[in-house]
């Protein structure tokens, strides 16, 4: 009996913890803390369309191809990309508002030998990215972690940093506290300029490819 106690206690304070966090991060800047990384890099078995794996498969590769990963967090995606891109002579950049996270993935992918991966250090909606510059961005599970009143003007720095026919791939899960539905993101996306292409997965675990519109 004392279990299951505890174990409903448990549920209910990350549900309500997670659901706090959430209602914040509409208004304030709280980006996941270093020390859940090892939550993010978890491979979710129920949420297929949110695995690295997928999400790459997605992609399309090419020679010299520059992709973006905003919100690279603890290189979960960014660094086995790099490692796929390698041999197309492809490269990787890695964004994140938080310095640890950069840390966490520049060491990793010293272990790992990756020569064709660098990092930016700071917020979306304040940097100013170098225009027309990637073939691919990435924005995995950071939507939602990006306050409500900054999110057009971080997609717009985006846009410009995409190339004229590049992508975007966003891609959500319901396992994320900070969860952005479908219509959502499709909304926002078409606000500053770009079209869908592609949806994988399910309501609850998706991937969305966005194209810029031709003006
Ligand atoms: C939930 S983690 C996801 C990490 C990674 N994309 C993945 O799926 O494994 C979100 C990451 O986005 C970063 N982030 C949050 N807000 C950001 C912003 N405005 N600009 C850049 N990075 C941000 C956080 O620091 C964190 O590392």
């Amino acid at each position: 009996m004392n279990l299951f106690l505890y174990s409903a206690l448990g549920v209910s304070v990350l549900l309500i913890g997670g659901l706090l966090w959430r209602l914040s991060s509409n208004r304030h800047k709280l980006p996941c803390p270093s020390w859940l990384a090892w939550l993010v890099e978890l491979d979710n078995p129920f949420a297929h369309a949110h695995k690295a794996s997928s999400i790459i498969e997605a992609l399309p590769i090419f020679d010299g191809i520059k992709i973006l990963d905003i919100g690279c967090g603890p290189g979960r995606v960014a660094l086995p990309l790099a490692q796929r891109i390698a041999e197309k002579n492809g490269w990787v950049t890695g964004l994140d508002i938080q310095h640890k996270m950069i840390e966490k993935t520049q060491a990793k992918a010293q272990v790992l030998g990756l020569t064709n991966i660098d990092f930016i250090h700071g917020a979306l909606d304040t940097i100013n990215l170098n225009k027309n510059t990637y073939d691919v961005v990435l924005m995995v599970c950071i939507l939602g972690e990006i306050p409500e009143n900054e999110r057009v003007t971080a997609l717009t720095s985006l846009a410009d940093a995409v190339k004229p026919n590049g992508i975007v791939s966003i891609t959500e899960t319901i396992f994320d506290p900070h969860f952005q539905k479908t219509q959502t993101v499709v909304d926002l996306m078409k606000k500053v300029g770009f079209v869908q292409k592609k949806f994988i997965g399910n309501k609850g675990a998706y991937t969305l490819h966005f194209e810029k519109q031709k003006s």
